[in-house]
């Protein structure tokens, strides 16, 4: 009876991450894809038009601090007004959400 509990409590965990996973990947395709592609390396006519940085180089992964990154999902980029911020469009749990999704962006 106990492993049946803990068996589904594990289950149902695995299944809320996988969720909110699922709803950042439908966010980024929505809301970012159109400028930064489906891989975030900006293959894109807006990302070449723009010059956007490709959010896959390790290089730029590690420059980035989380808190960057929900930054300028929040606020928009300063440099480029292109970037516009999210704060008014997406909730806080939706933009911590595109943090983790850029994350997975990361090569090796
Ligand atoms: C209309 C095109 C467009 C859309 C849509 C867009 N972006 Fe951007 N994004 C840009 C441009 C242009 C830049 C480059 C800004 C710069 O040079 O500082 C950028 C930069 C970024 C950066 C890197 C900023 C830096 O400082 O290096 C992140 C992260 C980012 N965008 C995330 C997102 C997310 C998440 C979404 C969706 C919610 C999104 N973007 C939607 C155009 C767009």
């Amino acid at each position: 009876m106990k492993t049946r509990i803990a068996l589904l409590l594990s289950f149902s965990l695995a299944t809320t991450a996988s969720a909110a996973d699922e709803a950042a990947a439908e966010l980024w395709t929505q809301k970012c894809k159109s400028c930064h592609g489906p891989d975030g390396r900006a293959q894109t006519q807006m990302g070449k038009k723009e010059s956007i940085v490709d959010l896959s180089q390790p290089a730029w992964q590690k420059a980035q601090s989380d808190d960057d990154i929900r930054e300028v999902i929040s606020e928009g980029s300063s440099r480029n007004k292109k970037m516009k911020p999210y704060k008014e469009k997406l909730t806080p749990e939706q933009i911590d959400s595109l943090v983790k999704y850029v994350r997975t962006f990361k090569k090796g």
